[in-house]
């Protein structure tokens, strides 16, 4: 679409992205792991969070910035990790990039992107983080850690929640695999096979993840790297309690967006419990089901620091590329500016566990 300022929501959003793909990209972007329960339960549980707005407060003046790891943001709004993003634009992750940069919003990039973290680097004046899987291949991952910090990565994100990958039964029904000629340009080792041979992700793939894993792998990949390292996919309090002994610098409360696990609590049911065990110790993100404003007020309600969205950047790029993605940032973060004025807060700090109805 050429003009993508009429499309007022995220939703509008996947609409258009829904026309604009093949409807196997389609499928991969949009789908769950088995029955799929996981990810309609994610949109959900932000929704049965009822608010009780403050009246009569002057929100004339309000700053929806905070500071995340040293770093001030505009809004406590990240990009989440997500494979693949020429699928929806030939620009791929440096369009996201670039879009990223215009809003001053954080993006954290998926190692399986399409496109190098160099090039994704410069194309973007935010903050840059990489997601890393600890692959089958331990040297690989330590080189790839160190490759982005050199490439000016300002954290990674490691992600906890998939010793394998879960099952999404509509990709097994379309064939979905890697399109010929996209290149995993991150994971590529000299004489191995990349991502683009093989019948689909999971074989093709299989290497960059281990079921071996478990938390002295952390340790492992903070002594590569001198940045911080965030671990993203928790959903228990004793597991985030275990991630700050090994020196997690933050906590991402996730299921992957209902692609692993089907059947897993919803980041917004277990955000609470993560928040309460951590006690203020690391920064707690959250990610998962949100699609406008008054989910991220929600989420900082319930003591998250900051949200990420996966899904909507991605509609947002198969939509209308760089502009498409600006545009969802921009109207979430507008979003969220009203969704504050409405409840009575000038500032983030302000949006307190008091504003969720309490459950009867
Ligand atoms: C198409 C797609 C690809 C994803 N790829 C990755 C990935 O490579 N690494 C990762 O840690 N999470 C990945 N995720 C999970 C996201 O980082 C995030 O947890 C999830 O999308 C948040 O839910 P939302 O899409 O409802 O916002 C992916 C999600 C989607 C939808």
């Amino acid at each position: 679409m050429t003009d993508c300022t009429t499309v007022l929501n995220v939703e509008a959003f996947e609409a258009e992205a829904a026309r604009s793909l093949p409807k196997v990209a389609y499928d991969y972007y949009r789908s769950g792991a088995w029955g799929e329960h996981t990810l309609a339960e994610n949109i959900a549980a932000w929704q049965r969070l009822w608010l009780r707005p403050r009246c009569m407060v002057d929100v004339s003046g309000r700053d929806t910035g905070i500071t995340l790891l040293g770093q001030r943001l505009p809004a406590p709004l990240l990009l989440a990790p997500t494979a693949m993003h020429q699928m929806a634009h030939a620009d791929g992750e440096v369009a996201t990039a670039r879009a990223a940069g215009a809003c001053g919003v954080p993006m954290v990039l998926s190692s399986l992107s399409t496109c190098t973290v160099e090039a994704v680097a410069q194309a973007t004046s935010a903050p840059l983080w990489m997601q890393i899987y600890i692959s089958q291949d331990r040297g690989f991952t330590r080189a790839l850690a160190q490759r982005a910090q050199a490439a000016g990565c300002k954290a990674l994100m490691v992600t906890v929640d998939t010793p394998v990958w879960g099952v999404r039964e509509r990709d097994i029904h379309n064939g979905f695999r890697v399109p010929d000629g996209m290149r995993m340009a991150n994971l590529e080792r000299p004489g191995m096979p990349t991502g683009h041979s093989g019948s689909g992700i999971g074989a093709a793939l299989g290497w960059t993840i281990d079921a071996s894993l478990t938390w002295k792998d952390l340790d492992m990949l903070r002594a590569a790297v001198n940045i911080p390292v965030l671990v993203k996919g928790v959903l228990r309090g004793d597991d985030a309690v275990k991630a700050i002994e090994h020196g997690a610098a933050g906590v991402v409360v996730s299921n992957h967006g209902g692609r692993q696990l089907d059947g897993a609590v919803a980041p917004a049911t277990a955000l609470p419990e993560v928040v309460q065990k951590v006690a203020g110790r690391v920064p707690v993100l959250v990610d998962g089901g949100i699609r406008r404003g008054t989910d991220i007020l929600r989420a900082l309600a319930l003591g998250a620091t900051a949200v990420q969205v996966g899904r909507p950047v991605l509609w947002g790029l198969a939509a209308a590329g760089q502009p498409g993605v600006e545009r969802v940032l921009r109207l979430l973060m507008e979003e969220f500016s009203l969704a504050m004025a409405l409840a009575g807060c000038s500032r983030v700090s302000e949006i307190t566990s008091d504003l969720i109805h309490a459950k009867p």
